[in-house]
């Protein structure tokens, strides 16, 4: 799998993930769905971080894209922070789970951006300047470093 396709796929296995947390109306599935989702979106930015993105930084073209992409790492990190503390005060379904809710709604938005951003513009150029072997080579990188995060149970 090529580094664009590997993490398209993560793109579209979270996007997965977030339907199925807003649809949820109950409150230990939302819990359990965040736990998964904060794994994933956590492993991918690592990888991105770690990996693709220092690929492009050394490209002055590339630098813009790459700094936004870091702050857009940020602001969806302190989302996730924000909301698994919100998920950690609210019990019990008698407790006011709206602020749950907005926070999730939040967190898709801010992600959907972000890929839009990844799959729109970023990518795209990727595959100008890199040939097929290349993006091969880094799909292998992303992959292996991928095994370094396994989920907790
Ligand atoms: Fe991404
Ligand atoms: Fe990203």
């Amino acid at each position: 799998m090529d580094a664009i396709e590997l993490l398209e796929t993560d793109h579209q296995r979270v996007s997965g993930l977030f339907e199925q947390i807003q649809q949820s109306d109950n409150l230990d599935d939302k819990r359990a769905l965040f736990r998964t989702i904060k794994h994933e979106i956590e492993t991918h930015a690592q990888i991105e971080e770690n990996i693709f993105y220092p690929f492009f930084a050394k490209r002055e073209d590339f630098q813009e894209i790459v700094d936004d992409s870091f702050a857009d790492h940020q602001e969806v990190r302190e989302i996730l922070s924000e909301l698994e503390d919100v998920l950690a005060d609210t019990h019990t379904a008698e407790d006011d789970s709206s602020q749950v809710d907005d926070l999730i709604d939040e967190l898709v938005a801010c992600v959907d951006d972000h890929v839009e951003e990844e799959e729109g513009e970023f990518f795209p150029r990727v595959r100008e300047v890199l040939d097929e072997d290349e993006l091969e080579h880094l799909g292998q990188e992303l992959e292996s470093a991928k095994g370094d995060y396994p989920q907790a149970a």
